[in-house]
Protein backbone atom coordinates (compact mmCIF):
# COMPACT_ATOMS: atom_id res chain seq x y z
CA UNK A 1 0.00 0.00 0.00
CA UNK A 2 1.07 3.18 -1.10
CA UNK A 3 -0.04 4.88 2.28
CA UNK A 4 1.38 2.51 5.05
CA UNK A 5 3.75 3.97 7.23
CA UNK A 6 2.66 7.74 6.40
CA UNK A 7 0.88 10.02 7.60
CA UNK A 8 -2.66 10.32 5.50
CA UNK A 9 -4.25 13.68 5.28
CA UNK A 10 -7.98 12.86 4.61
CA UNK A 11 -11.48 14.39 4.90
CA UNK A 12 -13.13 13.92 8.63
CA UNK A 13 -16.36 15.74 10.08
CA UNK A 14 -14.72 17.70 13.12
CA UNK A 15 -16.86 18.38 16.73
CA UNK A 16 -14.76 21.07 17.80
CA UNK A 17 -17.60 22.50 20.43
CA UNK A 18 -20.61 20.96 22.07
CA UNK A 19 -23.93 21.97 20.12
CA UNK A 20 -22.73 22.95 17.13
CA UNK A 21 -22.52 22.07 13.63
CA UNK A 22 -19.53 19.03 12.65
CA UNK A 23 -17.30 20.80 10.57
CA UNK A 24 -15.63 19.05 7.52
CA UNK A 25 -12.50 19.37 7.91
CA UNK A 26 -8.87 17.80 6.20
CA UNK A 27 -7.37 15.94 9.37
CA UNK A 28 -4.06 13.94 9.67
CA UNK A 29 -4.59 10.26 10.72
CA UNK A 30 -0.65 8.81 11.92
CA UNK A 31 0.10 5.37 10.95
CA UNK A 32 -0.76 2.65 13.30
CA UNK A 33 1.29 2.18 16.08
CA UNK A 34 1.70 -1.79 17.81
CA UNK A 35 -1.49 -3.62 17.98
CA UNK A 36 -3.32 -0.77 15.96
CA UNK A 37 -5.12 -0.98 12.89
CA UNK A 38 -5.67 1.82 9.94
CA UNK A 39 -9.21 1.65 8.72
CA UNK A 40 -10.30 3.17 5.31
CA UNK A 41 -14.45 4.26 6.51
CA UNK A 42 -16.66 3.07 3.78
CA UNK A 43 -20.20 3.40 5.14
CA UNK A 44 -21.19 5.00 8.70
CA UNK A 45 -24.47 5.49 10.42
CA UNK A 46 -25.45 8.10 12.72
CA UNK A 47 -26.52 6.87 16.15
CA UNK A 48 -28.33 8.04 19.15
CA UNK A 49 -25.50 8.25 21.05
CA UNK A 50 -23.64 9.96 19.14
CA UNK A 51 -26.23 12.81 20.08
CA UNK A 52 -26.40 12.19 23.40
CA UNK A 53 -22.51 11.85 24.59
CA UNK A 54 -21.32 15.28 22.91
CA UNK A 55 -23.44 17.63 21.08
CA UNK A 56 -26.16 16.87 23.54
CA UNK A 57 -23.09 18.55 26.05
CA UNK A 58 -22.64 15.60 28.55
CA UNK A 59 -19.54 15.42 28.27
CA UNK A 60 -18.25 19.16 27.53
CA UNK A 61 -14.47 17.88 27.93
CA UNK A 62 -15.09 15.44 24.87
CA UNK A 63 -13.13 18.71 22.45
CA UNK A 64 -12.45 18.40 20.16
CA UNK A 65 -13.90 15.22 18.64
CA UNK A 66 -14.75 12.97 15.75
CA UNK A 67 -17.77 10.87 15.98
CA UNK A 68 -19.21 8.20 14.94
CA UNK A 69 -18.75 4.41 15.92
CA UNK A 70 -21.11 2.64 13.69
CA UNK A 71 -19.41 2.04 10.53
CA UNK A 72 -18.17 -0.42 8.08
CA UNK A 73 -14.71 -0.33 6.48
CA UNK A 74 -11.17 -1.93 5.26
CA UNK A 75 -7.89 -1.96 6.84
CA UNK A 76 -5.61 -0.35 4.90
CA UNK A 77 -2.29 -0.97 7.34
CA UNK A 78 -1.78 -2.84 10.58
CA UNK A 79 1.26 -1.44 13.09
CA UNK A 80 3.27 -4.41 14.48
CA UNK A 81 2.33 -7.46 16.12
CA UNK A 82 -1.24 -7.35 14.52
CA UNK A 83 -1.65 -10.98 12.67
CA UNK A 84 -4.97 -11.37 12.57
CA UNK A 85 -5.45 -7.92 10.15
CA UNK A 86 -4.23 -7.46 7.07
CA UNK A 87 -4.57 -4.70 4.06
CA UNK A 88 -7.68 -5.08 2.00
CA UNK A 89 -9.99 -6.97 5.04
CA UNK A 90 -13.17 -6.15 5.51
CA UNK A 91 -13.89 -4.99 9.20
CA UNK A 92 -16.06 -3.61 11.74
CA UNK A 93 -15.09 -1.14 14.70
CA UNK A 94 -15.84 -1.44 17.75
CA UNK A 95 -17.14 0.93 21.23
CA UNK A 96 -16.34 -2.69 23.23
CA UNK A 97 -13.31 -4.37 22.68
CA UNK A 98 -12.88 -7.97 23.32
CA UNK A 99 -9.14 -8.89 23.74
CA UNK A 100 -9.82 -12.68 24.55
CA UNK A 101 -7.51 -12.78 27.50
CA UNK A 102 -8.56 -10.71 30.76
CA UNK A 103 -10.60 -12.63 33.06
CA UNK A 104 -13.82 -10.70 31.64
CA UNK A 105 -13.39 -11.94 28.27
CA UNK A 106 -12.40 -15.46 29.37
CA UNK A 107 -15.81 -15.39 31.23
CA UNK A 108 -18.66 -16.98 29.59
CA UNK A 109 -20.77 -14.65 32.13
CA UNK A 110 -20.31 -11.39 30.44
CA UNK A 111 -19.57 -9.42 27.39
CA UNK A 112 -16.98 -6.85 29.14
CA UNK A 113 -13.54 -6.52 28.47
CA UNK A 114 -10.95 -5.20 31.01
CA UNK A 115 -9.28 -3.26 28.53
CA UNK A 116 -12.60 -1.48 26.73
CA UNK A 117 -15.13 -1.05 29.24
CA UNK A 118 -12.82 1.30 31.57
CA UNK A 119 -12.28 3.47 28.18
CA UNK A 120 -16.02 3.63 27.30
CA UNK A 121 -17.03 4.45 30.88
CA UNK A 122 -14.26 6.63 32.08
CA UNK A 123 -13.25 8.98 28.88
CA UNK A 124 -15.98 8.48 26.26
CA UNK A 125 -12.92 8.44 24.12
CA UNK A 126 -9.42 7.34 24.04
CA UNK A 127 -7.44 10.76 24.63
CA UNK A 128 -4.35 9.99 24.99
CA UNK A 129 -4.23 7.53 21.92
CA UNK A 130 -5.31 9.83 19.12
CA UNK A 131 -3.97 9.45 15.99
CA UNK A 132 -6.15 12.16 14.66
CA UNK A 133 -4.98 15.77 14.57
CA UNK A 134 -6.19 18.67 12.90
CA UNK A 135 -5.03 22.47 12.20
CA UNK A 136 -1.66 21.83 15.38
CA UNK A 137 -4.35 19.98 17.77
CA UNK A 138 -5.09 16.71 18.80
CA UNK A 139 -8.74 15.42 18.00
CA UNK A 140 -9.97 12.75 20.64
CA UNK A 141 -11.41 9.54 19.78
CA UNK A 142 -14.98 9.31 20.03
CA UNK A 143 -15.71 5.85 22.11
CA UNK A 144 -12.71 4.85 20.12
CA UNK A 145 -13.65 5.05 17.06
CA UNK A 146 -14.36 8.29 15.06
CA UNK A 147 -15.60 6.90 12.34
CA UNK A 148 -16.86 9.88 10.49
CA UNK A 149 -13.67 10.34 8.75
CA UNK A 150 -12.02 8.59 5.94
CA UNK A 151 -9.43 6.85 8.10
CA UNK A 152 -9.28 6.40 11.50
CA UNK A 153 -6.42 4.14 13.63
CA UNK A 154 -8.02 1.70 16.44
CA UNK A 155 -6.84 -0.98 18.72
CA UNK A 156 -6.93 -4.37 17.00
CA UNK A 157 -9.21 -5.74 20.60
CA UNK A 158 -11.85 -3.17 18.94
CA UNK A 159 -12.30 -4.47 15.42
CA UNK A 160 -14.08 -7.73 14.10
CA UNK A 161 -13.72 -9.29 11.01
CA UNK A 162 -15.92 -10.01 8.63
CA UNK A 163 -16.98 -11.73 5.76
CA UNK A 164 -15.34 -10.48 2.47
CA UNK A 165 -19.12 -10.55 0.77
CA UNK A 166 -20.60 -8.58 3.30
CA UNK A 167 -22.12 -5.27 2.28
CA UNK A 168 -20.52 -2.35 4.22
CA UNK A 169 -23.35 0.18 3.47
CA UNK A 170 -25.73 -2.42 4.65
CA UNK A 171 -23.52 -4.22 7.96
CA UNK A 172 -22.52 -0.92 9.46
CA UNK A 173 -25.47 -1.28 11.39
CA UNK A 174 -24.52 -4.09 13.18
CA UNK A 175 -21.41 -1.81 14.71
CA UNK A 176 -24.13 -0.57 17.50
CA UNK A 177 -27.63 -0.35 17.09
CA UNK A 178 -28.72 -3.69 16.13
CA UNK A 179 -26.38 -6.07 18.32
CA UNK A 180 -27.46 -3.62 20.95
CA UNK A 181 -30.81 -3.76 20.28
CA UNK A 182 -31.32 -7.98 19.26
CA UNK A 183 -28.76 -8.82 21.58
CA UNK A 184 -30.97 -7.36 24.81
CA UNK A 185 -33.70 -9.57 23.96
CA UNK A 186 -32.11 -12.46 23.00
CA UNK A 187 -28.67 -12.65 25.60
CA UNK A 188 -29.69 -10.59 27.98
CA UNK A 189 -33.60 -10.87 28.59
CA UNK A 190 -33.13 -14.46 27.16
CA UNK A 191 -36.62 -14.17 26.03
CA UNK A 192 -38.26 -17.26 25.58
CA UNK A 193 -41.00 -19.11 23.09
CA UNK A 194 -44.01 -18.36 23.31
CA UNK A 195 -43.59 -15.41 26.04
CA UNK A 196 -45.50 -12.05 26.03
CA UNK A 197 -42.96 -8.60 25.54
CA UNK A 198 -42.80 -5.47 25.51
CA UNK A 199 -40.81 -2.67 23.87
CA UNK A 200 -40.45 1.20 24.28
CA UNK A 201 -38.80 2.92 22.11
CA UNK A 202 -38.32 2.45 18.52
CA UNK A 203 -35.20 3.82 17.21
CA UNK A 204 -32.68 0.79 15.62
CA UNK A 205 -32.11 -0.14 19.15
CA UNK A 206 -35.70 -0.99 19.88
CA UNK A 207 -36.63 -2.10 16.77
CA UNK A 208 -33.75 -4.51 16.21
CA UNK A 209 -35.15 -5.50 19.68
CA UNK A 210 -38.37 -6.39 18.35
CA UNK A 211 -36.42 -8.32 15.67
CA UNK A 212 -34.65 -10.46 18.41
CA UNK A 213 -37.84 -11.07 20.47
CA UNK A 214 -39.33 -12.44 17.23
CA UNK A 215 -36.50 -15.06 16.46
CA UNK A 216 -36.43 -16.02 20.65
CA UNK A 217 -40.15 -16.86 19.41
CA UNK A 218 -42.14 -14.59 21.39
CA UNK A 219 -45.89 -14.99 20.85
CA UNK A 220 -47.14 -11.29 21.37
CA UNK A 221 -44.56 -8.27 20.72
CA UNK A 222 -46.00 -5.31 22.40
CA UNK A 223 -43.99 -1.85 20.57
CA UNK A 224 -44.53 1.28 22.60
CA UNK A 225 -43.34 4.78 21.53
CA UNK A 226 -44.57 8.52 21.62
CA UNK A 227 -44.21 9.13 17.69
CA UNK A 228 -47.21 6.72 15.74
CA UNK A 229 -44.82 7.00 12.83
CA UNK A 230 -42.83 4.12 14.36
CA UNK A 231 -45.99 1.51 14.23
CA UNK A 232 -45.36 0.27 10.69
CA UNK A 233 -42.14 -0.36 10.96
CA UNK A 234 -42.49 -2.25 14.28
CA UNK A 235 -44.96 -4.24 12.81
CA UNK A 236 -42.96 -5.18 9.76
CA UNK A 237 -40.29 -6.44 11.88
CA UNK A 238 -42.87 -8.91 14.11
CA UNK A 239 -44.23 -6.44 16.37
CA UNK A 240 -47.94 -7.68 16.95
CA UNK A 241 -49.39 -4.85 18.69
CA UNK A 242 -48.16 -0.83 18.88
CA UNK A 243 -48.92 1.36 21.67
CA UNK A 244 -48.69 5.12 22.36
CA UNK A 245 -48.78 6.07 25.67
CA UNK A 246 -49.88 9.59 24.70
CA UNK A 247 -53.21 8.09 23.30
CA UNK A 248 -54.39 6.83 26.95
CA UNK A 249 -54.67 8.83 30.19
CA UNK A 250 -53.39 6.43 32.78
CA UNK A 251 -50.07 5.04 33.03
CA UNK A 252 -48.38 2.97 30.57
CA UNK A 253 -48.23 0.30 32.71
CA UNK A 254 -51.34 0.00 33.49
CA UNK A 255 -52.06 -0.11 29.90
CA UNK A 256 -50.29 -3.11 29.06
CA UNK A 257 -51.09 -4.51 32.32
CA UNK A 258 -54.98 -5.03 30.99
CA UNK A 259 -53.72 -5.78 27.97
CA UNK A 260 -51.34 -8.54 28.62
CA UNK A 261 -53.82 -9.60 31.74
CA UNK A 262 -51.20 -8.87 34.56
CA UNK A 263 -48.25 -7.75 32.92
CA UNK A 264 -45.46 -8.53 29.97
CA UNK A 265 -43.09 -11.71 30.66
CA UNK A 266 -40.06 -9.52 28.78
CA UNK A 267 -39.78 -5.42 28.69
CA UNK A 268 -36.77 -3.77 27.07
CA UNK A 269 -36.40 -0.30 27.55
CA UNK A 270 -34.92 1.68 24.53
CA UNK A 271 -35.39 5.37 24.93
CA UNK A 272 -32.63 6.62 27.99
CA UNK A 273 -34.97 7.97 29.62
CA UNK A 274 -34.94 7.14 33.81
CA UNK A 275 -39.26 7.19 33.84
CA UNK A 276 -39.17 5.25 30.63
CA UNK A 277 -37.12 2.53 32.97
CA UNK A 278 -39.63 2.41 35.50
CA UNK A 279 -42.59 1.70 33.51
CA UNK A 280 -40.87 -1.06 31.68
CA UNK A 281 -40.24 -2.74 34.76
CA UNK A 282 -43.75 -1.66 35.91
CA UNK A 283 -44.73 -3.31 32.85
CA UNK A 284 -43.40 -6.47 33.68
CA UNK A 285 -45.67 -9.32 35.26
CA UNK A 286 -44.61 -9.12 39.23
CA UNK A 287 -44.38 -12.69 40.07
CA UNK A 288 -41.48 -13.01 36.94
CA UNK A 289 -41.45 -10.58 34.52
CA UNK A 290 -38.02 -9.32 33.57
CA UNK A 291 -37.17 -5.69 32.28
CA UNK A 292 -33.95 -4.66 30.35
CA UNK A 293 -32.41 -1.21 30.62
CA UNK A 294 -30.41 -0.72 27.21
CA UNK A 295 -31.16 3.51 26.52
CA UNK A 296 -28.22 5.44 27.99
CA UNK A 297 -28.32 8.61 30.17
CA UNK A 298 -25.71 9.79 33.01
CA UNK A 299 -27.77 12.31 33.87
CA UNK A 300 -30.15 11.09 36.21
CA UNK A 301 -31.27 8.29 38.56
CA UNK A 302 -33.94 5.50 38.42
CA UNK A 303 -36.28 5.50 41.76
CA UNK A 304 -37.68 2.03 41.90
CA UNK A 305 -40.16 0.98 45.03
CA UNK A 306 -38.38 -2.29 46.33
CA UNK A 307 -41.55 -3.54 46.49
CA UNK A 308 -41.47 -3.85 42.21
CA UNK A 309 -38.82 -6.37 42.39
CA UNK A 310 -39.48 -8.05 45.76
CA UNK A 311 -42.52 -9.47 44.14
CA UNK A 312 -40.29 -11.48 41.72
CA UNK A 313 -39.25 -9.03 38.63
CA UNK A 314 -35.90 -9.22 37.97
CA UNK A 315 -34.02 -5.76 36.33
CA UNK A 316 -30.90 -5.88 34.16
CA UNK A 317 -28.85 -3.62 32.29
CA UNK A 318 -27.31 -4.93 29.02
CA UNK A 319 -24.27 -3.40 26.63
CA UNK A 320 -23.96 -4.18 23.35
CA UNK A 321 -26.21 -6.59 23.33
CA UNK A 322 -24.58 -8.80 25.94
CA UNK A 323 -22.48 -9.89 23.00
CA UNK A 324 -18.71 -10.63 23.08
CA UNK A 325 -18.03 -7.70 21.09
CA UNK A 326 -15.84 -9.13 18.35
CA UNK A 327 -17.43 -12.61 18.19
CA UNK A 328 -21.01 -10.77 18.29
CA UNK A 329 -20.48 -8.55 14.91
CA UNK A 330 -18.78 -11.66 12.69
CA UNK A 331 -21.79 -14.32 13.79
CA UNK A 332 -24.56 -11.20 13.33
CA UNK A 333 -22.87 -10.46 9.97
CA UNK A 334 -23.23 -14.10 9.07
CA UNK A 335 -26.55 -14.50 10.56
CA UNK A 336 -27.72 -10.77 7.30
CA UNK A 337 -25.56 -12.89 4.76
CA UNK A 338 -27.79 -15.95 5.54
CA UNK A 339 -30.95 -13.83 6.06
CA UNK A 340 -31.31 -14.39 9.46
CA UNK A 341 -31.93 -11.20 10.67
CA UNK A 342 -32.85 -7.91 8.61
CA UNK A 343 -31.09 -4.77 7.95
CA UNK A 344 -32.08 -3.21 4.88
CA UNK A 345 -35.49 -2.23 6.73
CA UNK A 346 -33.53 0.37 9.40
CA UNK A 347 -32.02 2.16 6.34
CA UNK A 348 -34.31 5.23 5.95
CA UNK A 349 -31.51 7.83 4.30
CA UNK A 350 -28.24 7.15 2.55
CA UNK A 351 -26.33 10.55 2.59
CA UNK A 352 -22.97 11.31 2.20
CA UNK A 353 -20.14 12.39 5.08
CA UNK A 354 -20.37 15.84 3.98
CA UNK A 355 -24.29 15.67 4.69
CA UNK A 356 -23.82 14.91 8.44
CA UNK A 357 -25.33 17.73 10.28
CA UNK A 358 -28.71 17.20 7.84
CA UNK A 359 -28.33 13.06 9.35
CA UNK A 360 -28.09 14.41 12.93
CA UNK A 361 -31.57 16.63 12.75
CA UNK A 362 -33.07 13.79 11.09
CA UNK A 363 -32.01 11.69 13.79
CA UNK A 364 -32.77 14.48 16.94
CA UNK A 365 -36.22 14.63 15.38
CA UNK A 366 -36.96 11.20 14.84
CA UNK A 367 -36.96 11.64 11.24
CA UNK A 368 -34.74 8.30 10.28
CA UNK A 369 -34.46 4.92 11.75
CA UNK A 370 -30.71 5.14 10.33
CA UNK A 371 -28.99 7.69 7.96
CA UNK A 372 -26.31 5.31 6.48
CA UNK A 373 -23.59 8.06 5.31
CA UNK A 374 -21.10 6.62 2.13
CA UNK A 375 -17.39 7.98 3.15
CA UNK A 376 -14.99 6.72 1.01
CA UNK A 377 -14.95 4.51 -2.17
CA UNK A 378 -14.31 0.74 -1.51
N1 LIG B 1 -41.90 6.44 25.59
C1 LIG B 1 -41.71 5.63 24.50
N2 LIG B 1 -40.87 5.94 23.49
C2 LIG B 1 -40.20 7.10 23.57
C3 LIG B 1 -40.34 7.99 24.68
C4 LIG B 1 -41.24 7.62 25.71
N3 LIG B 1 -41.44 8.40 26.77
N4 LIG B 1 -39.53 9.06 24.47
C5 LIG B 1 -38.90 8.86 23.29
N5 LIG B 1 -39.30 7.68 22.74
C6 LIG B 1 -38.91 7.07 21.47
C7 LIG B 1 -38.63 8.07 20.35
O1 LIG B 1 -39.85 8.50 19.73
C8 LIG B 1 -37.76 7.23 19.40
O2 LIG B 1 -38.54 6.52 18.45
O3 LIG B 1 -37.67 6.40 21.63
C9 LIG B 1 -37.07 6.23 20.34
C10 LIG B 1 -35.56 6.45 20.46
O4 LIG B 1 -35.00 6.17 19.21
P1 LIG B 1 -33.71 6.90 18.62
O5 LIG B 1 -33.69 8.32 19.06
O6 LIG B 1 -33.68 6.61 17.15
O7 LIG B 1 -32.50 6.18 19.38
P2 LIG B 1 -31.70 4.81 19.13
O8 LIG B 1 -30.52 5.06 18.24
O9 LIG B 1 -32.63 3.69 18.79
O10 LIG B 1 -31.10 4.58 20.61
C11 LIG B 1 -31.96 4.39 21.72
O11 LIG B 1 -30.30 3.26 23.04
O12 LIG B 1 -28.01 2.91 22.79
C12 LIG B 1 -29.00 3.71 23.34
O13 LIG B 1 -27.93 5.87 23.46
C13 LIG B 1 -28.95 5.13 22.84
O14 LIG B 1 -30.31 5.81 24.63
C14 LIG B 1 -30.31 5.57 23.25
C15 LIG B 1 -31.18 4.36 23.00
ZN1 LIG C 1 -10.79 -8.51 27.62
Amino acid sequence: MATAGKVIKCKAAVAWEPNKPLVIEEIEVAPPEDNEVRIKIVSTAVCHSDLYHLLEGMNKKGFPTVLGHEAAGIVESVGSGVTEFQPGDKVIPIFLSQCKECSLCKSPKTNQCKEGWTRVCQESMSGVETRLTCKGKKILQFMGTSTFSEYTVIDQIAVAKIDPGAPLDKICLIGCGICTGYGAAVNTAKVEPGSTCAVFGLGAVGLAAVMGCKAAGAKRIIAVDINPEKAEKAKALGATDFVNPKDHNKPIHEVLAEMTNGGVDFSVECVGKVEVMRSALESCVPAWGVSVIVGWTQLFEVAIPPVLLISGRTLKGSLFGGFKSKDGVTGMVKAYLDKKIHLDEFITHNMTLDQVNDAIELMKHGKCIRAVMSVSQQ
